[in-house]
């Protein structure tokens, strides 16, 4: 496994592997890799000839009172993660070689990143989509992997392909969880184990809110007030938003009656907002 730290490192690997025939699976990451990212890595590496895992905090996704200074950070850890996963290259540029003096270039979307995440990260989707694009550009993959646990990102980053005629399979991969429940997430890091201890709640909330809409409950105001409730049962005290939304168009729906997104985001202590949802065919 080689790590590369140059734009054009990268470029001159995939060349080569290009010239012997081999198709390339990209897993974008921001490193502080756990099981969520490593699943997406095995299905990359089972459906791809070379796999690129990229490893970098992207400052252009994180708004200014956001965590970017404070994100986990282990190049060494990660790459041994990697290595054992099978991952050919790992892309770790610095800050500098992704947005030299003068960048100036964006990708953004007028639909889509209103609501849910985008609400209160108003800059969120358009760093996500810029990262990734330049990703694209420089790693070309035929398949990129992304989870469905960022489920907003997910359906961005599929309309941006879509939109703009990019070359490259976006894969959805499920949301990997603890034992308890907890969707995995480095910012899992961030909570102390008073906070570690409650925050499975949001997990069960969602869970009930699934189990009163297969239950037929139709009414999107009783099943986000039901959530909340029990989110806000054990003391947690910050919800950003509860939402059930359009799985394709992620507009609110007020009646259940076809694909929904219901997803939610919860902050805890100073640092962490966990996110978690689920999708329903109706
Ligand atoms: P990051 O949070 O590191 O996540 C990288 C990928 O791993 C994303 O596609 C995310 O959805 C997926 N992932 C994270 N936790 C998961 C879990 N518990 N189960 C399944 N998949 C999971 O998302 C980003 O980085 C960035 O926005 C990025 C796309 C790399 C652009 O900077």
């Amino acid at each position: 496994m080689k790590i590369l730290k140059t734009v054009s490192e990268v470029k001159e690997q995939v060349k080569l592997w290009r010239g012997e025939g081999l198709t390339i699976g990209l897993v974008p990451t921001m490193g502080w890799l756990h099981e969520g990212h490593l699943s997406l890595i095995k299905n990359a590496r089972e459906n791809n000839g070379r796999v690129v895992v990229s490893d970098f905090v992207n400052p252009l996704q994180f708004g200014p009172n956001e965590d970017f200074d404070n994100y986990p950070r282990d190049l060494d850890r990660d790459a041994g993660l990697c290595e054992k996963a099978g991952v050919d290259v790992i892309f770790a540029p610095s800050v500098e070689e992704m947005y030299p003096e003068g960048f100036c270039s964006y990708v953004d979307m007028n639909g889509l990143t209103g609501g849910l995440c985008g609400k209160s990260r108003p800059i969120h989707f358009r760093g996500v989509q810029t990262v990734v694009n330049k990703l694209f550009n420089i790693v070309t993959p035929d398949n990129a992997y992304f989870g469905e646990k960022d489920a907003q990102q997910l359906a961005v980053i599929k309309r941006m392909v879509l939109d703009l005629n990019m070359n490259v399979k976006i894969k959805g991969c499920p949301i990997i969880r603890e034992e308890d429940g907890l969707a995995k997430s480095s910012r899992n890091s961030y909570l102390t184990p008073e906070e570690r201890s409650l925050a499975p709640i949001i997990n069960k909330a969602m869970t009930r809110g699934k189990e009163m809409i297969q239950g037929g409950e139709r009414s999107s105001e009783k099943v986000i007030a039901a959530i909340s409730e029990i989110i806000l049962s054990v003391g947690i005290t910050k919800i950003d938003y509860v939402s059930i939304v359009d799985s394709l168009s992620l507009e609110p729906v007020d009646t259940i009656e076809r694909d929904i997104l219901c997803a939610c985001a919860v902050y805890m202590g100073n640092f962490a907002r966990l996110i978690d949802n689920f999708s329903l065919e109706i």
